[in-house]
């Protein structure tokens, strides 16, 4: 039985990643087992206090909350890892890209931010939903929470941009123009995603590194 495909969606706040998200697991579901999976996952005690700390109702040092993100992935490793090799594909709403694109957008340094992920299951594709800080804004503005601001995504998107073009992971990227209508969208995500099916098919899972 072939393993399943580890698919990142990641992109800015309102860049419609949650959308896309569940188009692309409805389609995939109709010919392969498929899990969406999200973070940060708010759900355990991690994601709780990552949650106060995103809704400001807690003060953490950057570095402290980094962490948080980056042990909230490690939590779920082993059950991502068990779901690929049952032969299920993953979807995930953020994964490593978020967690440094975000917080070097904050000063820290980017090889400090990478490391506490190294070792994670590697993305067998990071689908990259692009749209400019201005457009994102416009879709109803942003919400109450601590990164929804126009300086801070502008800085993200740059971060983010630059991450692309790192040579450790340039090759499991694809970058989608989030500023087309949602059936375009989901169209070039599913030509995207197919690339990493296809890794998935003839290649074993990587850990990052
Ligand atoms: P969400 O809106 O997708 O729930 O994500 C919450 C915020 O957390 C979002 O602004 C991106 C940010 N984030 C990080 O700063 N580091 C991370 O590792 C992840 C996964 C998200
Ligand atoms: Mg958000």
């Amino acid at each position: 039985m072939p393993r399943g495909a580890l698919i990142v969606i990641e992109g800015l706040d309102r860049a419609g990643k949650s959308t896309q998200c569940d188009r692309l697991v409805t389609r995939l579901k109709t010919s392969t087992p498929t899990l969406l999976r999200k973070f940060p996952d708010r759900t355990t005690p991690i994601g709780t206090m990552i949650d106060a700390y995103l809704r400001s109702t807690s003060d953490l040092d950057d570095h402290a909350v980094h962490l948080l993100f980056s042990a909230n992935r490690w939590e779920a490793s082993s059950a991502i890892k068990a779901e690929l090799e049952a032969g299920v594909t993953v979807v995930v709403d953020r994964y490593i890209y978020s967690g440094i694109a975000f917080s070097r957008a904050k000063g820290l340094d980017g090889a400090w931010c990478r490391a506490p992920d190294v070792g994670l299951p590697r993305p067998d594709v990071a689908i990259f939903l692009d749209i400019s800080e201005e457009a994102a804004a416009e879709r109803g503005g942003y919400g109450e929470e601590r990164y929804e601001k126009k300086e801070m995504q502008r800085k993200v998107r740059q971060d983010f941009l630059e991450l692309r073009d790192d040579e450790r992971d340039a090759g499991d990227w694809a970058v989608v123009d989030a500023g087309q209508s949602v059936e375009e969208v989901e169209e070039n995500i599913w030509k995207a995603a197919q690339k990493g099916i296809e890794r998935a098919r003839t290649k074993d899972l990587r850990t990052v590194v």
